[in-house]
């Protein structure tokens, strides 16, 4: 069996067989991979505790399929090309040899430092050929990784931080994004003055920002590889490790408290990552990919590191900004470095369309051969520009639908093989069963229904638990639906068959790509002091795709609405990080609720969506009166 499947003929045959034998699928796709010691067992399931667990008893390592075992045939090959976020400074391209020395020299860092198979390891890095590094690193060497977005704030890094438990954290100096520097380890000491298990934090080299380097904690990245160097120890053997070992633990937000630690296993996160990249993008040995998300999100871990390099892949990864120097910067990019593949968000395709088409034309953009679209749904008029601008008509596109969760992508065209249609994720890839429910949990069956997206069978690169907490998991996927993963996504199947993704259908807000957990939000906004209580819901953003409303009702003191608008901001800064600052903040007398003190979100997304006509019936609220005087002041704020 190959592992790409070449012709929709194909597809419809694979996909038939992954349904009726998935065991006997899957081994024969985790037959392209390299294990030291094959599985006894394809899979073990059930989604009522949930456990999963595949390819149990095998034994492997990650980074021997992502380096050593291209290295006689692709050693010279670039697998990382890197381009800085100032354009006049030189790329950096490493070849498969030489990134697979430099992830054994930092494994050997990382020994050294006292990391052992299973410890978790934070990382706060910046868009640099490092942080890819650190990551493998890791991985070689056993141990957790924990990557965070170097958006979020010190906080948000301290509850990850003890989350995991983990007493390492790896970070640099600055980061460039644009015209800014981030602070990176003056936000890391910060973060560590809750985290007293942590003793060591490496810190590498970026920006030369001024830090302060604690006495027998902190230590610079080059001193330790210079200390490899001298002990002369340039090999590290990657460790073996069982496909259902913790790989990796990646936070995200949900509809209710704090972000969650989602756990991906060895086994099967480099089976499906490999296998839904080698297929969604069709890729060729001699293309240049450019995916351009950020490693701290899950696209950039399973797009730009694991999948790409396990199939020996040219990975291309930006530092900087979209926007920066100017909105021609992607174009510059991909004319640069002659991509054939480029894999972004609605959100940039929406910013860029915006900036208006001065920066693409006159660009050559004749490398392009596929392109990609994740995140959020794509909405047409972009999906057209993307297409018709950057594709000219000849590129196919890829609207790839997946979640943290997932591992991989679960539902989308196959380039140059699958039919596509604006805004449409299409199909299934081979191996994911997806279905739709409706609100009692009953599966509806046929074309043109609409409903929430469930998936209800495993596939390999699928949550494991959450960490340290695995009710939390079951009750969050496992718990709506019997026997299904429920993904919060509602989704429409048109009457080709064809799949629709409509959004969320829980409280998670989708902003330019990320998501917001409305409960942590509005939880961080409680934390000021001059709020009595608050509700964040999301409205339609030109750019962003969601924009974030929040409704506050602010006790006696404040005095001036626009001070007290920045004070919360900054509250919210500090606690989640930029990312969550609301775009809209009216302050309310109260909010609609029931009688049984629940927030009524439907009227308050309406009057966010500017839609006051038909509220429905409030009838049933404590206060029906509220519901003008919000009415009216979202009037004054429009
Ligand atoms: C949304 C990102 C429509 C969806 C990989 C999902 C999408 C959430 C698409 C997961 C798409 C992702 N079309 N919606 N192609 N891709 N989403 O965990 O709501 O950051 O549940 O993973 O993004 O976001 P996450």
């Amino acid at each position: 069996m190959n592992l790409q499947i070449k012709s929709f003929e194909e597809y419809q045959e694979v996909y038939q067989r992954s349904v009726e034998k998935p065991e006997e699928f899957w081994a024969g796709i985790a037959d392209h991979f390299y294990w030291r010691r094959k599985w006894n067992n394809v899979l073990d399931w059930n989604f009522k505790e949930p456990k999963i667990k595949w390819f149990e008893g095998a034994k492997l390592n990650i980074t021997e399929n992502c380096l050593d075992r291209h290295i006689y045939q692709l050693g010279d090959k670039p697998a990382i090309v890197w381009e800085p976020n100032d354009p006049n400074e030189a790329h950096r391209v490493l070849t498969y040899k030489q990134l697979l020395e430099k992830v054994e020299q930092f494994s050997n860092v990382l020994k050294n430092n006292g990391v052992r198979k299973g410890d978790r390891v934070c990382i706060y890095l910046p868009m640099v050929p490092e942080l890819v590094i650190t990551v493998l690193a890791c991985a070689r060497i056993g141990a957790i990784h924990s990557v965070v977005f170097g958006g979020f704030s010190a906080q948000s890094i301290a509850d990850r931080i003890n989350d995991t438990g983990c007493r390492l954290v790896i970070t640099s100096d600055g980061g460039y994004r644009g015209t800014k520097t981030i602070e990176l380890k003056s936000i890391v000491d910060d973060a560590l003055v809750q985290c007293k298990a942590v003793d060591r934090v490496i810190v590498l080299t970026r920006t030369r920002t001024p830090v302060s380097m604690i006495k027998g904690r902190d230590v610079w990245w080059e001193d330790e590889i210079k200390k490899v160097e001298t002990q002369g120890n340039p090999t590290c053997p990657a460790e073996e490790m069982d496909a259902e070992d913790m790989l990796f633990i990646l936070y995200t937000s949900g509809s209710t408290g704090k972000p969650k630690g989602v756990v991906h296993t060895c086994g099967g996160y480099m089976v499906y990552t490999g296998y839904t990249f080698a297929n969604v993008f069709q890729y060729q040995p001699d293309e240049v990919y450019f995916c351009t998300a950020d490693i701290g999100w899950i696209t950039g871990h399973s797009y730009i590191i694991y999948g790409p390099l396990s199939q020996g892949a040219t990975s291309l990864m930006f530092e900087g900004v979209p926007t920066w120097p100017d909105a021609g910067r992607f174009w510059d990019i991909v004319e640069k470095h002659k991509v054939n593949i480029l894999y972004t968000a609605p959100t940039a395709i929406r910013s860029l369309m915006a900036s208006g088409d001065s920066y693409v034309d006159g660009k050559d953009l004749s490398s392009i051969r596929k392109l990609g679209s994740v995140g959020e749904p794509i909405n047409e008029e972009a999906w057209n520009w993307y297409n018709e601008k950057i594709g000219k008509g000849k590129a196919p596109i890829v609207d790839t639908w997946w979640q943290t969760e997932n591992g991989g992508i679960l539902i989308s065209p196959i380039a140059g093989i699958t039919p596509t249609i604006p805004s449409y994720a299409m199909l299934p890839l081979p191996g994911i069963q997806p279905v739709l429910v409706d609100e009692k949990g009953n599966e509806l069956q046929g074309n043109n229904v609409s409903g929430n997206l469930c998936i209800k069978f495993p596939w390999p690169g699928m949550i494991r638990t959450t960490y340290g907490d695995h009710e939390r998991c079951r009750q969050t996927y496992f718990a709506a639906y019997e026997n299904m993963y429920f993904t919060g996504d509602g989704c429409l199947r048109n009457e080709d068959g064809y799949y629709r993704i409509t959004g969320r259908v829980d409280d998670v807000l989708n902003v330019s790509g990320h998501r917001i957990g409305t409960a942590e939000l509005e939880n961080a906004i409680n934390m000021h002091s001059d709020v009595v209580e608050s509700a964040i819901v999301g409205y339609p953003h030109p750019v962003k795709g969601q924009g974030i409303y929040a409704y506050v009702i602010a006790s006696g003191h404040h005095v001036d609405e626009d001070l007290t608008r920045r004070d919360i901001n900054q509250t919210v800064s500090r606690i989640i990080g930029a990312i969550a600052k609301p775009d809209k903040i009216q302050f309310v007398s109260g909010l609609p609720k029931t009688r049984s003190g629940k927030i009524m979100r439907r009227i308050l997304r309406k009057i966010a969506e500017g839609d006051t006509s038909n509220l429905g019936d409030i009838t049933t609220l404590l206060d029906p009166g509220v519901v003008e005087e919000i009415k009216a002041g979202a009037e004054k704020l429009r």
